[in-house]
C-alpha cells in the first residue's frame, strides 16, 4: 500500500477516496472494525484495502511508511501515535490531518523526534473538499514533508496554476494557520449571519435576502464559498432555515485562536464577538426567559443595501486584518517566517475562506506595511466604505438588532483612529492603587506618581 489514513470519519473517508483518485493504493484503518467493513462493502473495485489490527496495516505499507491520521484532535491523537509507535521506522512519516491545537503538534514534533517524522497538516473545505481537493496547511518535519509532498500536492485543490498545499514551517505551523483560518471562518460567519439578521428585522423574506447576497456575488470583497452557500440555504422555496433551532455550535478552535491571539498582544475582537455570539446563541434558554421579561426591541433596521454590503466588506476587512496580525505575531515569537501571499494563496482554492477577497489580502500583504491595516489599499478601503459600517451599526442599535461582530470591528476602527484614548487613565488607575508607575508624554523611563499622602 502507498499510504495507509487511520480515521474513517466524514473527512478520512473522503480523503482516502481522493488519494484513490490520484493513483494511488491506500491502506485503511479504524478505532471500529464495522466503519471499515462498511467503507470496504461501499468501495468495492477501487485500490483500497481495510485492516482490522495495527501491525497488519503498518506491515502492509510501503516503505518508508506515510500514514495519514484523520480523527478528532486531542487525546485521540496521542493515543493513536503511541500505539503506532512500536511498528514504525524513524524514517516513516505520520501527519496529523485533524484540526489539533498548534501547540499540541509541537509538543508532538518534540515528542517523536527520532523516532518518527511528524506533521501537523490543516486540511480545510469540509466533505467536498476531501474529496475533490481540500487546502492543506503542513508543518512539521522538513524529511516528512518531502516525502509526502508529492502526493499531498495531487489531492489537493488548485487555484489558478498553484497548488493549495503548501508546507509553512516546522512544528506547529501548519495547524496554527489553519487555527488562524477558523478563526476568521468564524468572522465571517457572524458577519454574513449578522446581515442577514438585519435584513430578516428589516421585512425582507429569505429568498429576498438571498436574492440580495446574490448581487454580491460581483463584489470581489465578497464573493466566495461561504456567501454561496448562504444564498444556497436561504433561497429554497421550503424555508428551511426558520426551521433550524437558533442555537449556533462550536467545536472550539475558534476560541483556542482567540485565547492564541490575545496571548500573544493581538486584539482580535472580530473573532471574540464572533465566539461570543455562538456562546450567547447556544444559551437559547436564558434568551427566551430574558426575552419574556422586558419588551423586544422596535425591529425594523432598515438601511440603503449598498450601505449594508460596504458596511460588511469594510468589517470583514477588519476580521482579516485582525488575523493576519495574529499569524505575523505569532510568527515572530514562535520563530516561523510565515509569508502572508503564500497563505492567502493556499486558501485561495478548497478551503472555506476561498473567495475573491483573498486577492485583496494578498494585495495589501504585498505592501509590507506591517500590519494590514497600515497598507494603502487599506486606507482607501476605509475612506470607501467606513462610514456605511457607522451606518449599520447605528441603525442596528437603533433598532435593537444585536449585531455584536459588526459593532466590534468598527469599534476597532474607531480605536486605531483615536490618536489619544483613555488609556492614559487606565494606566493612572494602575498606578495610584498598585503603583504600577506611568511613562510620561516625551520621557524616558516610567515614573510612580504621588496620587495620596498616607493618613496615619
Ligand atoms: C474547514 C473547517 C472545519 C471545521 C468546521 C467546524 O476548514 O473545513 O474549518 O475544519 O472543523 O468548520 O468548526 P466549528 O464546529 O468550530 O464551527
Amino acid at each position: 500500500m502507498d499510504v495507509g489514513v487511520v480515521g474513517l470519519g466524514v473527512m478520512g473517508g473522503n480523503i482516502v477516496l481522493n488519494i484513490e483518485d490520484k493513483g494511488y493504493t491506500v491502506g485503511i484503518f479504524n478505532r471500529t472494525s464495522q466503519k471499515t467493513t462498511d467503507f470496504c462493502g461501499k468501495n468495492t473495485g477501487k485500490n483500497i484495502k481495510g485492516f482490522y489490527d495495527l501491525a497488519s496495516f503498518v506491515s502492509s505499507l510501503k516503505t518508508p511508511r506515510k500514514i495519514l491520521l484523520m480523527i478528532t484532535a486531542g487525546a485521540a491523537v496521542d493515543k493513536a501515535v503511541e500505539s503506532l509507535l512500536p511498528f514504525l521506522d524513524p524514517m516513516d512519516v505520520v501527519v496529523d490531518g485533524g484540526n489539533s491545537f498548534f501547540e499540541d503538534t509541537e509538543r508532538r514534533c518534540r515528542r517523536y523526534n527520532g523516532r518518527l517524522l511528524f506533521l501537523g497538516c490543516g486540511i480545510s473545505g469540509g466533505e467536498l473538499g476531501a474529496r475533490h481537493g481540500p487546502s492543506m496547511m503542513v508543518g512539521g518535519d522538513q524529511a516528512g514533508w518531502c516525502s509526502v509532498k508529492e502526493m499531498f500536492l495531487r489531492i489537493a485543490a488548485r487555484a489558478g496554476e498553484k497548488s493549495c498545499c503548501g508546507y509553512l514551517g516546522l512544528g506547529g505551523s501548519g495547524h496554527l494557520i489553519k487555527m488562524v483560518h477558523n478563526g476568521i471562518e468564524y468572522c465571517e460567519m457572524e458577519l454574513l449571519a449578522e446581515t442577514y439578521l438585519f435584513l430578516k428585522t428589516s421585512g425582507y423574506r429569505n429568498q429576498e435576502i438571498a436574492r440580495i447576497m446574490g448581487h454580491w456575488l460581483t463584489d470581489e470583497c465578497l464573493n466566495g464559498y461561504l456567501l454561496e452557500i448562504c444564498i444556497a440555504i436561504l433561497e429554497r422555496e421550503d424555508d428551511v432555515i426558520d426551521t433550524i433551532e437558533d442555537k449556533a455550535n462550536q467545536k472550539g478552535t475558534g476560541m483556542q485562536c482567540v485565547l492564541t491571539g490575545a496571548r500573544n498582544g493581538i486584539p482580535v475582537t472580530v473573532m471574540g464577538e464572533s465566539v461570543f455570539a455562538r456562546l450567547i446563541s447556544s444559551r437559547s434558554s436564558d434568551r427566551d426567559a430574558f426575552a419574556a421579561r422586558v419588551q423586544e426591541g422596535s425591529r425594523s433596521a432598515g438601511i440603503g443595501i449598498s450601505d449594508l454590503e460596504n458596511g460588511l466588506v469594510m468589517a470583514k476587512c477588519i476580521a482579516y486584518a485582525q488575523g493576519f496580525d495574529m499569524i505575523t505575531a505569532c510568527g515572530e515569537a514562535y520563530g516561523w517566517k510565515f509569508d502572508l501571499q503564500e497563505v492567502c494563496s493556499l486558501w485561495k482554492g478548497g478551503c472555506i475562506l476561498r473567495g475573491g477577497f483573498l486577492n485583496v489580502v494578498e494585495r495589501m500583504a504585498a505592501e509590507r506595511a506591517g500590519s494590514l491595516s497600515l497598507s494603502a489599499a487599506f486606507i482607501s478601503m476605509h475612506k470607501k466604505k467606513y462610514e456605511s459600517l457607522k451606518k449599520v451599526v447605528t441603525r442596528s442599535i437603533e433598532a435593537e438588532v444585536p449585531v455584536p461582530a459588526l459593532s466590534s470591528a468598527l469599534s476597532y476602527i474607531n480605536g486605531l483612529k483615536t490618536k489619544r484614548g483613555g488609556g492614559s487613565l487606565i494606566q493612572a488607575m494602575r498606578d495610584y492603587f498598585g503603583g504600577h508607575t506611568v511613562s510620561l508624554v516625551g520621557e524616558e523611563g516610567n515614573v510612580h506618581i504621588e496620587w495620596y499622602k498616607e493618613q496615619h
